[in-house]
């Protein structure tokens, strides 16, 4: 799929403030820094849509960009930010979690774990909490650049093991870099195929 347009629409805070059509959107979740706005970055080949900083803490609302016309990239602000006060955290917890429960034009959401990581109980509980709240999620390993393929390689082998202690069937996932723009065109592959199920709905 070929992304021909890509075009901010509007920060929100809230809910009611998201865009009121019904097209379909894809959000991109993950701890602070994990590579979320960069990503969108990466995949709309244009490096100033989504703002990004080396400094956690960047994006802090709901994010809305329009796609070809036709479907919105989401990018929320991450969790698990410990440089603000704790009514602050609360506050973007609830606007995080109140936005994915409750968006019905919500298609899949992609968490992003940094694939140098061992497996993170911030990460592995909010997996959980999105399972049990029956929410379409697939996981995207970020910063693959930063480490051989072999370790990568190894990293999620040990992430999906992981996850297996709990869950049967395990989520579809996607290993990327913003830097080499590996797995672009599998996560737009991604995109693209639940765009055609939903049209054929
Ligand atoms: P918040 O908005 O603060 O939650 O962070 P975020 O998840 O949106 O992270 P952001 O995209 O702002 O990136 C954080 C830092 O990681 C920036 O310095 C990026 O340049 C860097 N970064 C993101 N993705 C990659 C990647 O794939 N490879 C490398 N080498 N650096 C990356
Ligand atoms: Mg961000």
């Amino acid at each position: 799929m070929d992304i021909k347009k890509a075009e901010f629409v509007i920060s929100s805070a809230l809910l009611s403030q998201c865009p009121k059509d019904t097209k379909a959107e894809y959000a991109f979740i993950g701890r602070s820094n994990v590579g979320k706005s960069s990503l969108i970055n990466m995949l709309c080949n244009n490096k100033k849509l989504a703002k990004t900083s080396a400094t956690p803490g960047k994006t802090l609302l709901i994010n809305h960009f329009i796609i070809n016309n036709e479907w919105y990239l989401v990018d929320l602000p991450g969790y698990g930010f410990a440089k603000r006060s704790k009514t602050e955290l609360a506050k973007l917890d609830h606007m995080i979690r109140t936005y994915i429960l409750q968006r019905q034009q919500l298609a899949n959401l992609f968490v992003l774990v940094d694939s140098r990581l061992e497996p993170q109980k911030i990460d592995l509980e909010f997996i959980d909490w999105l399972g049990n709240s029956s929410i379409p999620f697939a996981i995207v390993f970020t910063k693959a650049d930063k480490q051989t393929k072999l370790k990568t390689n190894e990293n999620i082998k040990r992430y999906l093991l992981k996850l297996s202690e709990t869950w049967e069937e395990l989520p579809p996932y996607f290993v990327t870099s913003a830097e080499t723009r590996e797995g672009r065109d599998d996560v737009l592959g991604y995109i693209e195929q639940i765009n055609k199920e939903l049209k054929n709905a």
